[in-house]
């Protein structure tokens, strides 16, 4: 496949810098990833021969659209996750270009608004006929949870594994507690507890150019985790580079799985990203127990997009290269302006 060179296209590539409200939170590894990831897409993008500039999101929502139409941009390659630091506004700045009429790629505010909130998405794909791991919603630390250890606690609407870590698993009732507790003060949000899945984890990228369709499966492997490590995807083990807990937790993709459990997870992936309205990609989490049933954890539909993300292994292990891949989400996201 060769990208098309036919037209040049001015394109921004646009992302939110750490820069929250108040300034009292130091950022992290995981608020300065989508910097990187604009980076990369920069030389791929203007390869293909099109004019490209990257463009920060920061305090000013009113100065980066400005800056947006200054420029004016033919379409924004959307990476924001979040806006003053909050995830929750994420969808947010996705219904402005909307309401700017900007062509934009990846997912559009709704299903991005969805999707953050995990609650919300698991009656989605429940009624969906997907199956999700049993859990409830609560809002206070004495609040009834009824479902057996072992558990696992998280905040209901955050991404990134943010409060996720290896005290997330419980398995006992002081520690249940203890977890919500914690999580209801650092996030003042509702808390998730869901049965903790014992067992494979699974992650598939969706990519949706013609029709959406599944690249091959990546499983986590979790043999190298030290002893009494819970096996989980936590905040650890995604950002702390040099951790034992990011070294125990390699991807591998192509999974070495039988083909059953490989189509029933790819077509699973495609009918969480239709349950959810997705579009453009998305990556959709998995843990398979050990009597082989599949559980979809959650939806993401604005995953890490960053040459050494998962979405990207995907995409190579598909055959299918980065520029390539770019290009069809720009001419997808310029058609989408003319279908209007
Ligand atoms: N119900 C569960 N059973 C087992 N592991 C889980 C469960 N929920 C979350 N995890 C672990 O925690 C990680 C992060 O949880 P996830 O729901 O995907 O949140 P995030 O949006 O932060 O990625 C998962 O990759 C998985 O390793
Ligand atoms: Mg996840």
């Amino acid at each position: 496949m060769s990208p098309r060179k036919d037209r040049n296209v001015l394109v921004g590539i646009a992302f939110n810098a750490y820069d929250p409200v108040t300034g009292t939170k130091v950022p992290d590894p995981s608020d300065e990833s989508v910097e990187k990831t604009a980076r990369e897409i920069l030389p791929a993008v203007t390869e293909l021969g099109h004019t490209a500039f990257i463009i920060a999101l920061r305090k000013s929502f009113m100065g980066f659209i400005q800056r947006l139409k200054n420029l004016n941009a033919n379409v924004v390659v959307n990476l924001c996750e979040a806006f003053l630091g909050l995830p929750q506004l994420e969808a947010n700045v996705a219904a402005a270009f909307e309401l700017f009429d900007i062509p934009y790629t990846g997912n559009d505010s709704r299903t991005l608004a969805l999707c953050l909130n995990k609650w919300k998405t698991k009656a989605v794909l429940k009624s969906a006929g997907l199956p999700t791991a049993p859990g409830v919603l609560v809002e206070t630390a004495e609040a009834k949870v009824d479902l057996p250890f072992p558990l696992i606690v998280k905040p209901n609407t955050e991404d990134a594994s943010l409060g996720i870590h290896p005290e997330s698993v419980v398995r006992d009732e002081a520690s249940l507690r203890a977890r919500i507790q914690r999580i209801l003060d650092h996030f003042e949000e509702p808390v998730l507890v869901e049965s903790f899945i014992e067992g494979r984890e699974f992650n598939v990228a969706v990519m949706d150019v013609e029709q959406p369709e599944a690249l091959p499966v990546s499983e986590i492997d979790f043999s190298d985790l030290p002893e009494g490590q819970p096996a989980i995807c936590g905040y650890e083990a995604k950002w702390h580079t040099d951790g034992v807990l990011y070294a125990a937790t390699k991807p591998v993709c192509p999974a070495k799985i039988e083909d059953e459990l490989k189509t029933k997870l790819q077509e699973a992936a495609v009918k969480a990203f239709l349950a959810c309205e997705c579009r453009d990609y998305a990556r959709v989490d998995f843990r398979v127990d050990k009597k082989n049933r599949i559980h979809v954890l959650e939806v993401n539909p604005n995953p890490d997009i960053s040459l050494d993300a998962g979405y990207v292994r995907a995409l190579k292990a598909a055959g299918i290269e980065y520029k390539v891949f770019w290009q069809k989400l720009i001419d997808k996201a310029m058609n989408r302006r003319k279908g209007k």
